[in-house]
């Protein structure tokens, strides 16, 4: 007796798999709110989820708009980021605030400080209903996995309409958004999991292309910035001679301390 042909599941389509599996529950989802949409994209942007989410929970609170933002200072907002790292982003966001509360929001976002095509047609999409594709670098992986080959930028967003059909907006972003974080990951894809493999070209391998890979964090000058940044926070002035000079450095000429005499402290 010959056995049974193990059972394959046909997948289900991308939007039924969103509505049972995807990341409903994050809380920048249930808001429409262009400044908390704006201060999540900046914060999930090389950050996971886990630890972006009581960070954008306790700036909301204390910075619920950007005129809020604006009126505190650099080091305010820097003391709220927290250990959010990359912390030029914290100060290209309160620059981005203080341009939104001067001269209200622009119609192209991507004229604000730090951010860039994706930032802009994600909080678009999210805060004000576009159909933009805004592909992240989840979303990328997802997409050239399917195509089975390398996409440039525009390329990209063109296969981000036809690959996420018949879903728009919003939806769009999040089912592809939350596939390329479960299913599709970089390192060991689900792919028996996924709603797209039947069309997909790669099945989870994809040809080698330019991969960036971040640089060891224990000893960097991003390690030793974080470092003197966490003295700044935690002590209003500190002794420049108590600090690492080349990270003090660093950090006063990206305008993320201040150095005054013998003294440093944030902005
Ligand atoms: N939801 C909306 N934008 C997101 C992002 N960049 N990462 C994770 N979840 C999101």
């Amino acid at each position: 007796m010959t056995a049974p042909a193990p059972q394959v599941r046909p997948p289900v389509p991308l939007a039924r798999w969103y509505a049972a599996h995807g990341r409903h529950h994050l809380p920048w989802r249930a808001t429409r709110d262009r400044w908390a949409l704006l201060v999540a994209e900046v914060m999930l942007h090389q950050t996971q989820v886990s630890r972006v989410r009581p960070v954008w929970e306790a700036f909301l609170a204390r910075f619920p708009t950007p005129r809020d933002a604006a009126d505190a200072t650099l080091g305010d907002v820097l003391r709220v980021w927290g250990r959010l790292g990359y912390p030029l982003r914290a100060r290209r966001l309160w620059l981005a605030a203080r341009r939104i509360a001067a001269c209200g929001w622009p119609a192209d976002l991507t004229e604000l400080p730090g951010v860039g095509r994706y930032t802009a047609a994600a909080v678009a999409v999210q805060a004000d209903g576009s159909d933009l594709p805004a592909v992240d670098v989840n979303i990328r992986r997802v997409l050239e996995r399917v195509c089975g080959r390398h996409l440039g930028g525009r390329e990209a967003e063109r296969e981000m309409r036809r690959v996420g059909a018949p879903l728009r907006g919003r939806d769009r972003l999040w089912a592809l958004m939350d596939l390329g974080a479960l299913v599709c990951r970089s390192r060991r894809p689900a792919c028996d999991e996924c709603p797209l493999r039947r069309r997909c070209r790669s099945r989870g391998a994809l040809p080698p292309g330019p991969g960036r890979r971040r640089a060891p964090y224990a000893g960097s000058l991003r390690q030793r910035r974080g470092q003197v940044l966490a003295r700044l926070r935690s002590e209003r002035r500190v002794a420049v001679a108590e600090l690492d000079p080349g990270a003090l450095d660093s950090l006063v000429s990206d305008g993320l301390a201040v150095r005054t005499g013998a003294l440093a402290r944030l902005p």
